[in-house]
C-alpha cells in the first residue's frame, strides 16, 4: 500500500490517499496536489527504425516526468505498421526497451492504413487501439490520398468497431499550395503552405464519412478556429467524434519561427495568436477533447537542415503538463479542465479501463526548463520558465520520483 499523507485533491480539500501495491511506502504530500496520470493518445516514439531519434528508454522516462503513465504509438516508423505482423514485431522490440530501462509505460499502439493492406485492420481489431490515417503526407510515406482508400478504411473501421485517427491535411490541396506558396530558406512558408484551408479541406472530408458510416472518428492536432466549427456543428449532429490539440498549438504562434527556427515546423503548421485563443475557448466548451503531445523528435542536425529538408516535429512529452499547469496558473485554463484534457476524456474515448495511476504536483514550485530525458537532447520550451511541476508519477503501484529535468 502506498500512503500520501496530506494532499489536496482538485477541489482543494487535504486528505490521506491510500494507493493498492505490493510495496508499502509513504508520501508527504503537503503542498502537493493529486491527478490522474497523463493518458498522451499521440506520440511518435520512433522504434523500430528511427531510434537514432528517440526510443522507448529515453521516451519513456520522459513520459515519466511529465507525469504521463500512458502512450499511444503511431504507426510512422520504419517499417511503417501496416501489418499484424509488423505489430507484433514493434510490441516485442518496446517491451525489451521497458524491460531494459525498468519502467513498464503503458501503451498502445495504433496500425496505420496504407492502401495495399486495408485487408490488415480488422485483423488487428483488438490488438490495437485505432487506426491511423495520414490524409496528407508527414514524415515517412504513410498515406491515403485518395477517396476511395478512405471511404473503405471508414467503412471497415465501423464494420469493426474500431476507432479511426485522422492527421487530416489534403494532400492535393497540399501540392498546390508548396507550388504556391514556397519560399527557399524560409521557414516560415510552412505555415503558408500548410494553411487552414488544407486542414479544413480534409476535416470536412473525415467528417462526412463518419456521418456516413457512423465511425468513430478522432481527429488529431486540431489547430484552428474553423476546424472548431466544423467539429461543434458534427457534435451538434450527435457524430461520434471527438477532437485533440497539441501544447505547441495551443503555446507557440506563428511567431516562434524566429526564435526557433526550423523547429518551430510542425505538421499541421503553427497558427497565430487568434487561432490560439479559440484552441483555448474550444477546450473550454468541451469541443476539444483531448490534448496530445504529437511527441515527435528529429535530431537537431535534422532541424538544422534548411527548409525544405528540416523535417517536421518536435518533442513535446516532457513539457506538456507543466505548460499546462503553468497556464492554469495564469488563469487560461481551469485545473478541472487540465484533468479532462489530460486524461478524463480520452479514457472515455478509447474505453479505458480504470487503472489507478496518479501524478502528485507542485502547483506553486516555479523553475526553468535547463534539459530533457528524450534521446533527440532539445526542447522547444528550453529555458522557459513555469510554475506548476510534477513531482511525483505513480504507475502500477510504483512510484517514480521526477528527475531534476529543470532548475529552480
Ligand atoms: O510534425 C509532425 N511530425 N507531424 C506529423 O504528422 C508527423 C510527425 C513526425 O512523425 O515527425
Ligand atoms: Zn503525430
Amino acid at each position: 500500500m502506498i500512503v500520501i499523507k496530506n494532499v489536496n485533491a482538485i477541489d482543494g480539500s487535504v486528505s490521506n490517499v491510500e494507493i493498492s501495491s505490493d510495496a508499502s511506502d509513504v508520501i508527504d504530500g503537503t503542498g502537493l496536489t493529486i491527478l490522474p496520470a497523463v493518458i498522451d493518445p499521440h506520440v511518435h516514439f520512433r522504434t523500430p527504425g528511427l531510434e537514432y531519434k528517440e526510443d522507448w528508454t529515453h521516451a519513456s522516462r520522459a513520459a515519466i516526468n511529465g507525469g504521463c503513465s500512458m502512450v499511444f504509438d503511431m504507426p510512422n516508423v520504419l517499417p511503417p505498421t501496416i501489418t499484424e505482423e509488423l505489430l507484433i514485431a514493434k510490441k516485442a522490440l518496446i517491451e525489451k526497451q521497458l524491460q531494459n530501462v525498468g519502467i513498464p509505460l503503458r501503451y498502445e499502439l495504433y496500425i496505420g492504413a496504407d492502401k495495399q493492406h486495408v485487408d490488415q485492420l480488422a485483423m488487428v481489431k483488438n490488438q490495437v487501439v485505432g487506426i491511423k490515417v495520414f490524409m496528407g503526407c508527414s514524415t515517412g510515406n504513410l498515406v491515403i490520398d485518395d477517396d476511395e482508400s478512405l471511404r473503405k478504411v471508414f467503412e471497415i473501421a465501423a464494420a469493426n468497431d474500431m476507432l479511426v485517427a485522422v492527421h487530416a491535411e489534403d494532400e492535393e490541396m497540399m501540392h498546390a499550395s508548396k507550388a504556391q506558396h514556397f519560399r527557399a530558406g524560409d521557414y516560415t512558408c510552412h505555415s503558408d503552405i500548410r494553411n487552414i484551408d488544407v486542414a479544413v479541406k480534409a476535416v470536412e472530408k473525415a467528417l462526412m464519412l463518419c456521418e456516413k458510416y457512423k465511425t468513430r472518428l478522432y481527429i488529431l492536432h486540431v489547430s484552428s478556429g474553423a476546424e472548431i466549427q466544423l467539429i461543434r456543428e458534427a457534435k451538434q449532429r450527435s457524430l461520434p467524434v471527438f477532437a485533440e490539440t497539441t501544447p505547441h498549438h495551443l503555446f507557440f504562434d506563428t511567431s516562434a519561427y524566429k526564435s526557433l527556427h526550423g523547429r518551430a515546423c510542425v505538421n499541421p503548421a503553427l497558427r497565430d495568436a487568434a487561432q490560439q485563443a479559440l484552441l483555448f475557448a474550444a477546450i473550454k466548451e468541451g469541443v476539444i477533447d483531448t490534448i496530445g503531445s504529437d511527441h515527435a523528435p528529429h535530431t537537431k542536425e535534422e532541424k538544422d537542415q534548411p527548409y525544405g529538408q528540416c523535417p517536421s516535429g518536435m518533442p513535446g512529452i516532457e513539457f506538456m503538463l507543466p505548460v499546462l499547469l503553468n497556464a492554469h496558473h495564469q488563469g487560461f485554463i481551469s485545473l478541472d479542465d487540465v484533468v479532462n484534457i489530460t486524461s478524463r476524456n480520452a479514457r472515455k474515448i478509447f474505453r479505458l479501463p480504470d487503472y489507478q495511476d496518479w501524478v502528485l504536483v507542485d502547483l506553486n514550485k516555479t523553475a526553468e526548463v535547463t534539459h530533457t530525458a528524450s534521446k533527440c537532447g532539445w526542447s522547444p520550451y528550453m529555458s522557459q520558465r513555469f510554475t506548476g511541476w510534477p513531482r511525483y508519477t505513480i504507475m502500477r503501484g510504483q512510484i517514480f520520483a521526477m528527475e531534476a529535468a529543470i532548475i529552480s
